[in-house]
């Protein structure tokens, strides 16, 4: 394995950060330093970091289907959190959530332990697709469809990317966006003078929340997120 995975799986940093790292010199194989962030590490190699020598982090993943009335946050002082509906299989010390749903949206949230993941989905230039089952307090037209699908501005003067638009009748659609701007879905519906009245995530990359019931929690692999 190549030392820039090996550390990016012991969770040292970011893989960006461990490149630039190895490349000052901070990295050792077998007591000697090792500038070279492509080069092979073997079963038995003793590395370290820092002077460190870090543990093999077991890094997990997990899709939750979030009710309604709970924030996106490790703790809060006077509201409920997505942390009170993972159950006791999970380690909550290690894990997080990948972005956030506002308080009182539904739907799939993903956990993990891996910085490295968590990066690359937030990072903007991946533009990873996430699809919102909306529905709406008055009819949407093909207008209005049209100006999603082109890219409507919001109130804050950003210019949202061109969504996908699945009609489903005059009051419910599903959206699929490319961005995680705050509110950002909200803010596409007011745009076109429009207002949420029920939201839903149903889809995050490959991701489904297929058989997993509201308020429930399902461990997954890594090699189940395409991305
Ligand atoms: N867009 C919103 O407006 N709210 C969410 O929770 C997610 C996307």
């Amino acid at each position: 394995m190549r030392l820039e995975k090996y550390l990016v799986e012991c969770g040292v940093a970011s893989r960006r950060k461990i490149k630039k790292a190895v490349r000052e010199g901070r990295a050792t194989i077998n007591g000697i330093i090792e500038y070279n962030d492509g080069a092979d590490v073997y079963e038995g190699d003793i590395i370290t970091f820092d002077g460190v020598v870090p543990e093999k982090k077991v890094l997990k993943y997990y899709i939750m289907n979030k009710l309604k009335g709970y924030v996106t946050a490790m703790s809060d002082e006077n509201k409920k959190t997505v942390v009170e509906l993972l159950p006791d299989f999970v380690d909550k010390k290690c894990v997080f959530p990948v972005g956030r749903l506002d308080r009182d949206t539904e739907g799939l949230l993903l956990f993990t332990s891996d910085g490295d993941l968590s990066h690359t989905i937030a990072h903007p230039d991946n533009e990873l697709e996430k699809t919102y089952y909306v529905e709406l307090i008055r009819d949407i037209s093909e207008e209005d469809i049209k100006a999603l699908e082109t890219g409507v501005t919001l109130n804050t003067g950003y210019q949202a990317l061109p969504g996908k638009v699945e009609y489903i009748n005059a009051r419910a659609i599903n959206l699929t966006i490319t961005e995680g701007k705050y509110h950002q879905v909200k803010k596409m519906l007011r745009a076109v003078y429009n207002k949420v009245v029920y939201l839903k995530r149903i889809k995050f990359c490959n991701l489904t929340l297929d058989g997993i019931e509201p308020g429930e929690v399902k461990e997954i692999k890594r090699e189940d997120i395409i991305i």
